[in-house]
């Protein structure tokens, strides 16, 4: 814990991003997209960057992406005051180019502080940009998405399909939606096995995944929930 009231260490971050220049995309940006939702969440949902409406309003996932995302935390009773919704990037690439990785460099400590903060339970990445950044190695998402996994610093992570996916490609509507039904009984899960303290590493359960790294496949272990 860095400091003892999480909404007013999320604003110290807030009030910083929204001045930053660390990197082009400061002058580029109409407004910088810090996040916003509880600053105690059990759940945070990590974006890839700011598209043309939350660059407007400084407010992430609030265009036609975000309006998927509101339907699909609907239905799992989920919505914006519980959860905290944040992006990889903090303003949006001219656009909506991929971030280039000294933009994503810059950009990491931020969310790393907002990670810090709030403290989540899980963290479901939106896309593959997300999981890329939030998951080691880079898995292909059409492979793992949907899986839970219990990553070293403690914390389980969920790779999910991007919002935008469903709207360029219709047929992932209904798997995305199957996915994001999971995610109570995950949350559940975690509860309980934060209960439990296990005796070793070798305790927790693990699971090989094949990983994609510059075209080569590698295999590597990955604990399980
Ligand atoms: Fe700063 Fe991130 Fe915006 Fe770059 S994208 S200017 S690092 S807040
Ligand atoms: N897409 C994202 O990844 N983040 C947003 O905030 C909006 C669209």
């Amino acid at each position: 814990m860095i400091e003892a009231n999480e909404e007013e260490a999320l604003g110290v971050i807030a009030n910083e991003v929204k001045v930053c220049q660390k990197c082009r995309l400061g002058k580029t940006r109409t407004q910088a997209v810090p996040g916003v939702g509880d600053p105690e969440a059990e759940v945070l949902f990590v974006g890839e960057a700011p598209g043309y409406q939350e660059d407007q309003k400084g407010i992430p996932f609030c265009g036609p992406a975000g309006k998927f995302l509101d339907e699909m935390l609907a239905s799992v009773s989920l919505d914006r005051d519980k959860v905290f919704i944040a992006n990889v990037i903090k303003c949006r690439p001219p656009e909506n180019r991929d971030p280039e990785d000294d933009e994503k460099n810059a950009c990491w400590p931020y969310l790393q502080k907002q990670i810090e903060i709030i403290n989540p339970k899980l963290i479901v990445c939106l896309g593959r940009h997300s999981m890329m950044r939030l998951i080691p190695g880079q898995a292909s998402i059409s492979k793992i998405h949907g899986k839970p996994l219990r990553r070293p610093d403690g914390r389980v992570y969920l790779p999910l399909y991007h919002p935008s996916a469903a709207l360029h490609n219709g047929s992932l509507r209904p798997v995305q939606l199957e996915d994001f039904s999971k995610i109570p009984s995950i949350i559940e899960k975690i509860q309980k096995s934060d209960q439990i303290t296990p005796t070793s590493q070798e305790s927790v359960p693990t699971a090989e995944v094949k990983i994609n790294q510059e075209g080569k496949d590698k295999i590597i272990k990955q604990k399980l929930l």
